[in-house]
């Protein structure tokens, strides 16, 4: 990485402060093959795949930004740990190392295993959720949201406005706004509100964190009334190095402590493993309340198995575990963010529109300000993917109308202010190179906007619509 560093602590005060470089804290063992199409090639595959990125067969794909979702690279010391699987049915050695794991570093006390993220969302919301209630959270994610209507609940949106602002330069663009949270709780009651769900930096703002003075003055305002604080823990050690690196008064202070205080603001968590925890497929649900954990640890066997391994197999876990320990280590994480902001310093030296400032996971493309002339139901953000797509074989995801859905009641299409696409940087996986060609190929791309027409729904599934939805060219 060429990056410019934080300051050198080594360096000796009197020496002139010139940037110096810093590298990922590890080595490539490992390769696997990848080949970029010659582009008749690519414009036949995204006409067979329905101008949808979710569509492309992997093979077509040169440089994989969908998503950061499972698509991480293990350590050796993952992999070896893999051999030490124990399979068994039911107490795997390999489960009390993930409890332990998520104890020491989450500090909750009950954790259930389940297949990936949304299994523990499934969990959460058929335990605490009865028709009618509202569900407040900063900025909605697609399954955590789908799972909160399935379970006749309504989700309401408690972000800062400053959220949707793509150009907002402020630190904390996650945070729940605290006077509409309370303004809910006096409108709806609070005994209509079974839990506060905060994201740990917010997938759908551009990867954005919320603050450890958010996160305590949300536990203070719950607590006055009563109202659990769930977690999506998803990206919460990401979240860590963002408090760390922006709050004041963190600076001295590990990721892996940051993390253990965050997440004493609140009851439980749902966590997605296949991010933060560096493995290819995992999840969990923790919780504090012995009650809760009873329920859970039952209702796991109806949907994922037994409460110790809940849809995984023992080597999952083991890998989970071990990830949770290498995730949480400071230079992991200034490798992991730091490798997103580069390429996000690329693109905006460029003059790319992209959401400011640069999340965690992803660089988003602000889509409507990249192709002003088209109407957002001319899905400006799912064009945008399949022009990058055409143009170098990249694969990023759209973020703006398609994934927001239609509402439930109304039928209509959910207008989210943000349209974007998502550059989805996976962890350990890609080198500096693959960034420069990236960044190359969105600014050929955006060199060439003005000509670009949007796109025509075709084909809408029920649930979740962006995963397989089709489209044809306007043009
Ligand atoms: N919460 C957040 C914030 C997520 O980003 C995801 C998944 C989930 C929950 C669900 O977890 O996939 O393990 O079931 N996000 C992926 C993405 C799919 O590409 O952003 P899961």
């Amino acid at each position: 990485m060429t990056t410019s560093p934080p300051p050198n602590p080594g360096f000796p005060a009197s020496a002139p402060a010139r940037p110096r470089s810093w590298a990922e804290p590890w080595k490539v063992k490992v390769v696997e093959p990848i080949r970029m199409m010659d582009a008749p090639a690519r414009a036949a595959a995204l006409v067979e795949a329905g101008y949808n990125t979710f569509l492309l067969r992997s093979e077509d794909v040169y440089i994989d930004l969908l998503t950061d979702s499972g698509t991480g690279a293990m350590s050796d010391w993952q992999w070896a740990g893999m051999m030490m699987g124990d399979e068994a049915y039911a107490g795997s050695r390999n489960f009390y190392h993930l409890e332990d794991a998520v104890r020491r570093h989450y500090g909750y006390r009950h954790i259930v295993p389940t297949h990936q993220g949304r299994g523990a969302e499934n969990l959460l919301s058929r335990m605490l959720i009865h028709p009618g209630n509202v569900v407040p959270g900063n900025m909605y994610f697609t399954t955590t949201r789908l799972h909160q209507e399935l379970a006749g609940g309504r989700f309401v949106d408690v972000i800062v406005p400053e959220a949707h602002d793509p150009t907002s330069l402020r630190p904390f663009k996650g945070n729940i706004d605290l006077a509409a949270l309370d303004l809910l709780i006096t409108n709806v009651g609070a005994k209509n509100i079974p839990y506060v769900c905060v994201a740990a930096t917010v997938n759908m703002a551009g990867g954005q964190p919320i603050s450890m003075a958010n996160m305590r003055a949300v536990r203070e305002l719950t607590g006055r009334h009563g109202i659990r604080v769930m977690l999506d823990a998803t990206r919460a050690v990401e979240n860590a190095y963002f408090i760390q690196q922006r709050e004041a008064g963190f600076a001295g202070r590990s990721v892996a402590q940051i993390l253990l205080e965050f997440c004493s603001y609140s009851d439980g968590c749902t966590m997605s493993g296949k991010k933060d925890s560096l493995v290819n497929i995992g999840g969990w649900l923790a919780l504090n309340d012995d009650t809760l954990y009873e329920e859970a640890s039952n209702l796991v066997v109806v949907y994922e198995g037994l409460h110790t391994y809940g849809g995984m197999a023992g080597r999952d876990m083991e890998a989970m575990a071990r990830g949770i320990v290498e995730s949480v280590q400071d230079d992991h994480i200034r490798a992991r963010v730091g490798q997103v902001e580069y390429l996000g310093r690329k693109l905006q030296e460029a003059g790319v529109p992209i959401v400011l400032p640069v999340g965690g996971h992803a660089v988003y493309l602000d889509a409507r300000a990249f192709y002003p002339h088209l109407k957002q139901d001319q899905f400006p953000a799912q064009r945008l993917a399949a022009e990058l797509y055409l143009d170098s074989g990249v694969r990023a995801m759209e973020r703006g109308i398609v994934s927001a859905g239609r509402d439930s009641t109304t039928g209509e299409h959910h207008y989210p202010a943000l349209e974007l696409v998502r550059l989805t940087i996976p962890r350990r996986v890609y080198t500096q190179a693959h960034m420069d060609l990236t960044a190359e190929s969105v600014i050929a791309v955006h060199d060439t906007r003005q000509a670009t027409k949007g796109l025509r729904l075709v084909h809408e599934p029920r649930y979740l619509r962006f995963f397989q939805a089709r489209f044809e060219p306007l043009d």
